[in-house]
């Protein structure tokens, strides 16, 4: 089973949309999915809830209820575990950096939201994990020439050395409207969202796989 947290200290960054649009990407591919909600808010089990029992599986897994899911998981042959965090929830977040195999870091392509960043980053570091950023609500790229705003953050994101997703994510209506009736934008009608996030999720699905700081024994044992 291969685990991936949601991550991101800043609320309204989109970890919830991209936390299903992981697990329901697994769902669509034929993973046995489960999507671990650590928010109390419960954004996630309610947008994967309104498909009406067809989907991946969602489990509460607020306070330190996060392990046991993941046990559990495992010996129910999950193959894909997605982890939605709250923001500011500290403990929780680091809980699930721990248990993940990666960690994404959702974050819009402004200043005060990589700022805040830095604080999710360092967590990351000090636990030694690996981790992936995801630019999400970017404005559209014209003629494949990004906006200033994002050119700038990727700028900031290069102080921080760490992996950034090589797909961004727009800003759509799309991803808005689709997830109110528990769909992907990969379900959608939208070709663009579909092809963006359906690549997003091919990348992710390729590092979350590759070897990176797995060490070779562990690795074999996987
Ligand atoms: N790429 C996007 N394009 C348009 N709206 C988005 C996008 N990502 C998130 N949103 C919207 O932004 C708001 C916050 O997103 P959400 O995923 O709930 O963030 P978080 O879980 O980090 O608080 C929601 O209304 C959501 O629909
Ligand atoms: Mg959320």
């Amino acid at each position: 089973m291969r685990t991936i947290a949601v991550i991101g200290l800043k609320g309204g960054s989109g970890k919830t949309t991209i936390a299903t649009h992981m697990a329901l990407g697994g769902h669509i591919r034929g993973l046995t999915t489960l999507l671990a909600d650590v928010d109390p808010q419960g954004s996630a089990r309610e947008v994967l809830r309104a498909r009406g029992g067809e989907g991946p599986e969602v489990v509460d897994a607020t306070g330190s209820h996060l392990l046991s899911a993941q046990m559990t998981a495992v010996n129910a042959g999950v193959q894909l575990m997605v982890i939605d965090t709250a923001a500011g929830a500290v403990e929780e977040v680091g809980q699930a950096i721990v248990l993940a195999d990666l960690s994404l870091l959702v974050v819009r392509p402004t200043l005060l939201d990589l700022a805040a960043m830095v604080r999710t980053v360092e967590v990351v570091r000090r636990l030694k994990k690996a981790a992936l950023v995801v630019v999400n609500q970017a404005a559209p790229a014209r003629d494949g020439v990004e906006p200033p705003m994002v050119k700038r953050a990727l700028r900031a994101l290069e102080f921080m050395r760490l992996p950034v997703a090589p797909v961004i994510i727009r800003s759509r209506a799309v991803y808005q409207t689709a997830l109110e009736t528990g769909r992907s934008a990969e379900e959608a009608w939208d070709d663009t969202a579909a092809e963006e996030m359906g690549e997003l999720w091919t990348f992710i699905e390729r590092f979350a796989l590759g070897p990176r700081e797995i060490p070779a024994a562990m690795a074999a044992e996987r």
